[in-house]
């Protein structure tokens, strides 16, 4: 539809006379899963307002001006304004979302913008993207509507009970980082049966967790069903049962998932009971869209009311946090009955992440971590192909140092020997999994060096050295930063080689982005 003004003057450019009409709903194109992405457009002349909408969430669009073909707006998002740029054929506009324009931009996943979760660190650098939007009425728009007012959930004040698992740190394997969206039925059901003929199952990892994009819609009653890619997620838990496994799944105390799925809010108790009917074993709760619906504040609050829903399902549900290590998780995420809670935004299959993750953001948390609660470096990425097994063999050590759950995130159908080797090293899971469960403290770090150590059950120690260099070094452990004296022997986990005693320290030269992995043993 075009608006045209009398040509009073006949020296303008024709394509200003008329300004295109953009004056109704404009709906963006795919849509984002299970919700609606739409521009509500108000024109007056060759200008614009409206609002973008997805669910209850909609962000200001000002500034609209219409030129010819070529469309300029910005949208505003709480203090942040971005200039957006368009062109429209017909019934058709094509936006360019410039690259910061929050989630989706440069990520490859996902609206241009987005509620809940910032987006990860992406050493890429991030591009514009593009969005299709097509009119689907010319309605005058309604006002943009008013955001519901954010609850503020507190914690109960005796906190949830403890559920009695996960006394060391969980072992398993999750969908997200190699199949996002692509996970479905058969693909569990094959990386099940992957877990156990690679010997993944018997080295220690059970869990089988199905991440984000398996939620459907709700039925008449509120109850929660799966997508078409789950069929039946009662005999999908059966068979991963019957393979000596566990079966673990996902959702959000907001209204959405961070993919745009189902959440759980206000159906908490309900959803906790059918995922218990179902059998599952595990319970990964993202905080993504709640910041829709609740204060920062209330984080201890939702998570406490899931960890008392799962704990009244009468299923023993593993119960693991997910909201980014944000509102000092460590100090209240165990009395939310949380067994384990992510400290960090999202990792990524790449040295600048996994090391940043590993050495920089864990220093300092190990006085969360103990058995039934530990602090979650996020899943592993070994295998997934973006570092060297040098990197993937100092990401298993730091790990297992840290005493993180040990989740696999790569392909386990077509795992290859060296990965195989580095994921189900059993000396180094036996780090990991050390009864006592004390985190390892950084106790040195000089120039691209590192040392880690932790005390083990047996009163021996475990002691990473470290180069986070680009050329090998040596790599030193003096017995004054391990706090031992005396005569220890060391054994090198990696080579599992004995190397012989030491009174005063330990070295080893380090490849590049390398670790040695050694228990003293007095
Ligand atoms: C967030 C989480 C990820 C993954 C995705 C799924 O980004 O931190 O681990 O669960 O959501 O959408």
């Amino acid at each position: 539809m075009r608006l045209c003004f009398a040509a009073t003057i006949a020296l303008i450019a024709a394509h200003s006379l008329c300004a295109a009409d953009l004056t109704g709903k404009w709906a963006v194109t795919p849509a984002p899963p299970n919700t609606e992405l739409a521009y509500y457009l108000a024109a007056t002349g060759s200008t614009f307002t409206g609002y973008l909408s997805q669910g209850q969430n909609s962000l200001a669009v000002t500034d609209g001006k219409v030129d010819g073909d070529n469309v300029t707006f910005t949208l505003v998002r709480g203090d942040v304004k971005t200039i957006y740029t368009g062109k429209i054929a017909g019934e058709t506009m094509t936006i360019t979302v410039p690259a910061s324009a929050g989630r989706g931009g440069g990520r490859g996943r996902g609206p241009a913008f987005g509620f809940g979760t910032p987006p990860a660190p992406n050493t890429a650098p991030a591009q514009p993207t593009q969005q299709i939007a097509r009119r689907i009425s010319s309605a005058v728009p309604p006002p943009m509507p008013v955001p519901p007012a954010k609850e503020t959930l507190m914690p109960p004040a005796a906190g949830v009970k403890y559920n009695n698992l996960a006394k060391t740190p969980p072992m398993g394997w999750n969908s997200w980082n190699k199949f996002q969206a692509r996970v479905n039925d058969q693909v569990v059901r094959d990386v099940a049966d992957a877990m156990v003929k690679t010997g993944m199952r018997d080295a220690g990892y059970l869990y089988v967790n199905i991440d984000d994009t398996w939620e459907g819609t709700r039925d008449a009653q509120g109850n929660i069903r799966s997508n078409e890619k789950f069929p039946d997620m009662k005999t999908l838990a059966d068979y991963v049962h019957s393979k000596g496994l566990k079966l673990g799944i996902y959702s959000s105390p907001g209204p959405k998932t961070c993919a745009g799925y189902e959440g759980s809010y206000q159906h908490e108790a309900q959803d906790a009971k059918t995922w218990a009917a179902w059998g599952i074993d595990y319970l990964k709760y993202d905080w993504c869209s709640a910041t829709q619906v609740y204060t920062p504040d209330s984080q201890p609050g939702a998570y406490s009311k899931m960890g008392q829903a799962l704990l009244d399902s009468g299923r023993a549900i593993v119960y693991s946090l997910c909201q980014y290590g944000q509102v000092d998780v460590g100090t209240w995420g165990a009395n939310a009955g949380g067994n384990l809670w992510r400290t960090t935004g999202d990792i990524s299959d790449n040295w600048v992440s996994m090391s940043n993750i590993g050495f920089n953001l864990q220093v300092g948390r190990e006085k969360f971590a103990g058995p039934g609660h530990w602090n979650d470096p996020d899943m592993l990425e070994i295998g997934n192909g973006g570092m060297n097994d040098t990197e993937y063999r100092t990401h298993m050590s730091l790990w297992s140092l840290l005493a993180a759950p040990l989740l696999a995130g790569n392909d386990l159908r077509s795992v290859a020997p060296d990965i195989l080797e580095i994921l189900t090293n059993k000396e180094v899971i036996a780090i990991d999994q050390d009864a006592a469960g004390k985190q390892a403290v950084q106790v040195a770090k000089d120039g691209d060096t590192q040392v880690f150590a932790r005390t083990l059950a047996d009163g021996s120690v475990a002691v990473g050295l470290f180069n986070l260099g680009s050329t090998p070094v040596p790599v030193t452990a003096a017995w004054s930063a391990l706090k031992i004296a005396g005569s220890w022997n060391a054994r090198d986990l990696w080579a599992h080689a004995d190397r012989g005693a030491g009174t005063d320290a330990v070295w080893a030269n380090v490849p590049p982005h390398g670790v040695v992995l050694l228990k003293l043993t007095k």
